[in-house]
């Protein structure tokens, strides 16, 4: 009988005994539940800390992205080897032509109980009963600033107003929202408070998320970075020292609650300070089809390849498992080359 070791090394290998779809765990037990598919690497905004002024320069062509029904595929394999919950990434997703079809498609092909996507909410007030209707859950939103001219030189461009239009209609149709900021020393620390005014008013959720050295952030200078304890300064008594803290379902982010007791809650994603790597429980496919076990990790597994090669469905599942078999404790943003992390922004990862 081969050896697991050796179907690792070459999915084309498989055994007769490995005639199951696996589920997807990886050497150090962590199990993966959590799928985020980038749809599309390409952004109609431009934010100083993720995109360069002129975007990305190797956007994927066509051909080489996940069509629907492959994109379909992977899910129903991903949702048969435990995954129950899939976030819709992109760059911005909504700008992926169609993306409404691809979500119903999704919804009705494969098991996964929960489906949501992260994004700039540019094209959501449009978009949002579309996207409701075809399974949708919930969204996060990026916003930094509630100040339409910061606004405009964070985004390169972007208009806060729709922005808020997409917010409040994806509320007005019943889908969950959470708010995501990027809080940053010297560009919008002075709002924090007000931001999480805002969202408390809707109803929502704020996180803060720690600044990457990925792609354009890694260009940033650390100085800039804001962990939990500087937000949480800058936030004074709306967040009470003893307020409990805990971790939401999903995970990364941690949660704590407002100190007036209104049961309002502010999330912290702290890859930096506070790494979370031990519960990792999500794996990445980007719009090109490649699977990244991190999003610090520059490995891949060409699922779009397998599809095209004609593999099948086992041959897709064993490859997620080889994807993840070797993946570190940790992330490593910090060892690796400056400049590596800067080939890799989080646009063509999907975040
Ligand atoms: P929920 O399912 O709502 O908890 O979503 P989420 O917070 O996982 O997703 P979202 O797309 O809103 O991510 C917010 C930020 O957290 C983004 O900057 C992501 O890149 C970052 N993030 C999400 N998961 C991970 C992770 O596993 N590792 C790291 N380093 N960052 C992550
Ligand atoms: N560091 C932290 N967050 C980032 N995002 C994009 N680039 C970075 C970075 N370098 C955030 C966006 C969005 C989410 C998908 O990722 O603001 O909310
Ligand atoms: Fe998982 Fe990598 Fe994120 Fe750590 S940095 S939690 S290993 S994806």
């Amino acid at each position: 009988m081969q050896s697991r070791s050796a179907v690792y090394e070459d999915w084309t290998a498989r055994p007769d005994d490995f005639n199951v779809i696996p589920l997807l765990r990886d050497a150090r037990g962590r199990q993966y539940t959590y799928l985020r598919l980038s749809v599309t690497d390409r952004c109609d905004l431009a934010c100083e800390y993720c995109m360069p002024p002129s975007g990305e320069d190797d956007h994927a062509l066509r051909r080489d992205l996940l069509t629907f029904e492959e994109a379909a595929r992977v899910v129903s394999v991903f949702a048969s080897a435990g995954i129950r919950r899939v976030r819709f990434t992109g760059g911005e997703p909504l700008v992926r032509k169609d993306i409404v079809r691809l979500v119903e498609l999704v919804h009705r092909r494969t098991e996964v109980e929960q489906l949501v996507m992260t994004t700039n909410a540019t094209r959501l007030s449009e978009l949002a009963r579309p996207l409701r209707d075809a399974g949708l859950h919930g969204v996060n939103v990026s916003i930094d600033t509630l100040d339409a001219d910061r606004f405009a030189e964070i985004t390169r461009g972007g208009d806060l107003r729709r922005v808020l239009a997409g917010i409040h209609a994806a509320l007005d149709v019943g889908l969950e929202v959470k708010l995501n900021i990027v809080p940053l020393r010297g560009r919008n620390h002075d709002e924090l408070g007000r931001i999480v005014d805002f969202a408390w008013s809707l109803g929502t959720s704020p996180r803060f998320i720690e600044l990457m050295p990925l792609g354009e952030g890694a260009k940033l200078p650390p100085s800039m970075r804001m962990n939990t304890d500087d937000v949480l300064e800058v936030l004074g008594d709306r967040v009470s020292d003893d307020a409990p803290a805990g971790v939401e379902g999903h995970g990364p982010a941690r949660y704590r609650a407002a100190a007036d007791g209104s049961g309002h809650r502010v999330g912290f994603i702290t890859p930096m300070s506070d790494e979370f790597c031990d519960t990792c429980n999500r794996v990445r496919v980007t719009a090109r089809g490649d699977i990244r076990a991190c999003l610090a990790s520059r490995r891949a597994v060409s699922l779009r390849n397998i599809i095209r090669a004609g593999g099948d469905d086992l041959d897709l599942a064993w490859a997620m498992v080889w994807s993840l078999s070797g993946k570190d404790s940790g992330h490593h943003f910090l060892d690796q080359a400056e400049d590596e992390h800067e080939r890799v922004g989080m646009s063509l990862i999907g975040g």
